[in-house]
């Protein structure tokens, strides 16, 4: 176990680790874990990373103490796919590649967050945990509570895709559905947690999610790595050499992923598996809700509230981030930018995706081809370069989507 402590993003303040934790005491921002990475350098081995095909391979860098702790399905170790028939699609030859997530349990990213989240909160002993949902994170916690044997208790927007709502019933949790938006469903959340003994699983509320998200940055490094033989103090073993692609697309609404990649991409600088070379990230979000795209336009390091948000892309439905600030950060820092797609064109890619790869997407992952057209337009992708999309999960939670 090599945590350290817990970080607040925003000021810094130390807290505890080995407790229950949301927000920052001091200024209510997210904190982040932190570990000894050089500790955590000396013993995440290729040998370590092949003991295990789901996101735990990276156990040294991930927060759970005790391994009888960790609820997991096998999430995570998704594949990246070489798209080459979707490439010879755009103007430009790329070596495009999409990472497909709706491989996961539970049809979609979340399950990266929630194993996570589910396995802290077993290991400091939660037994009710609560959750606003924009519908993918619900489906996950859902199943991971129950797995655990812990009590459930979602808040979705009432006009969440249909297949979110009924897998959380079926997997045993307490459902209620909101005449609002996500934001809405974060407020019942938090004025009824403390009465009712929940712990709040709410995205960059809680510690946990984000580090099991980072592990897409680890996958990324390790699958487009090469393996070769070391020469500095492990001479003359196998090692894996990480390599990062030039550009990293990423579909936002709360913006965990995207945070956790960079946060992920600063651990293995630090662990000497990378250099100071960072992929561009772009965030991508529907252009009827796209309050970080609007705020970084502006040059703003917080955004304001997205007024009448609304998309097809139930996941996109993000008003309001309390993580804004680490998006575009991240964003800004890595020489990326943030781009708003049409809900029509993103609607339209799913098949022009599914057709020339086979991959149903979710119409969060699959708006990042219509960004990435809109980048090539304008410059800002070159011919040669390494690309990949980010499919956060399957089209086959949004049949009414398709109707
Ligand atoms: C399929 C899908 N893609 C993307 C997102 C946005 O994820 P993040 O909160 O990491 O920005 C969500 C969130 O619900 C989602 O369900
Ligand atoms: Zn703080």
């Amino acid at each position: 176990m090599n945590v350290t402590h817990l970080e607040c993003a925003n000021c810094g303040l130390r807290h505890e680790a080995g407790v229950l934790q949301n927000l920052c005491v001091e200024c209510g921002k997210p904190l982040l874990v932190r570990y000894d990475l050089e500790k955590a350098a000396k013993t995440i081995t290729l040998e370590s990373l092949n003991q295990t095909s789901s996101l735990w391979r990276y156990r040294e860098v991930l927060p759970v103490e005790n391994p009888e702790n960790i609820v997991s399905f096998g999430e995570g170790w998704t594949p990246l796919l070489k798209v080459d028939r979707l490439a010879a699609l755009l103007p430009v030859k790329l070596n495009l590649f999409i990472k497909d997530e709706g491989q996961n349990p539970t049809q979609s990213f979340k399950a990266r967050g929630m194993t996570a989240a589910i396995s802290m909160a077993k290991e400091l002993g939660v037994k009710k945990v609560a959750v606003p949902s924009a519908g993918n994170a619900a489906g996950a916690m859902a199943a991971y509570a129950a797995l655990a044997g812990m009590e459930a208790f979602i808040f979705m927007p009432k006009d969440t895709p249909k297949a979110n709502i009924i897998e959380c019933e079926q997997t045993g949790a307490h459902v209620t559905l909101v005449d609002g938006l996500i934001t809405d469903c974060g407020k019942i959340v938090a004025e009824r947690k403390e009465a009712e003994g929940w712990f709040d699983v709410s995205t960059l509320k809680e510690p946990y999610r984000v580090e099991g998200k980072k592990t897409m940055g680890y996958e990324l490094a390790e699958q487009f790595g090469k393996r070769g033989i070391a020469t500095g103090g492990e001479a003359n073993r196998e090692v894996i050499l990480p390599q990062l692609p030039d550009v990293i697309i990423y579909p936002t609404g709360g913006g965990t992923g995207l945070i956790g990649m960079w946060k992920a991409f600063d651990e293995m600088q630090q662990m000497g598996w990378i250099g100071a070379k960072r992929p561009r990230m772009i965030s991508v979000q529907s252009s009827t809700c796209a309050p970080i795209v609007r705020a970084f336009d502006k040059g703003e390091r917080f955004a304001d509230e997205f007024e009448n948000a609304s998309t097809v892309a139930s996941g996109l439905r993000v008003p309001k981030a309390i993580g804004d600030f680490l998006i575009l950060d991240a964003v800004r820092a890595s020489g990326g930018t943030a781009i708003a797609v049409d809900d029509a064109d993103l609607i339209a890619a799913v098949k022009e995706i599914g057709a020339a790869t086979g991959i149903f997407a979710a119409p969060e992952g699959s708006a990042c081809l219509p960004a990435l057209r809109k980048l090539i337009d304008n410059g800002s992708v070159h011919e040669g370069e390494t690309v990949v999309l980010f499919n956060t999960g399957s089209g086959i939670k949004y049949l009414e989507a398709f109707s």
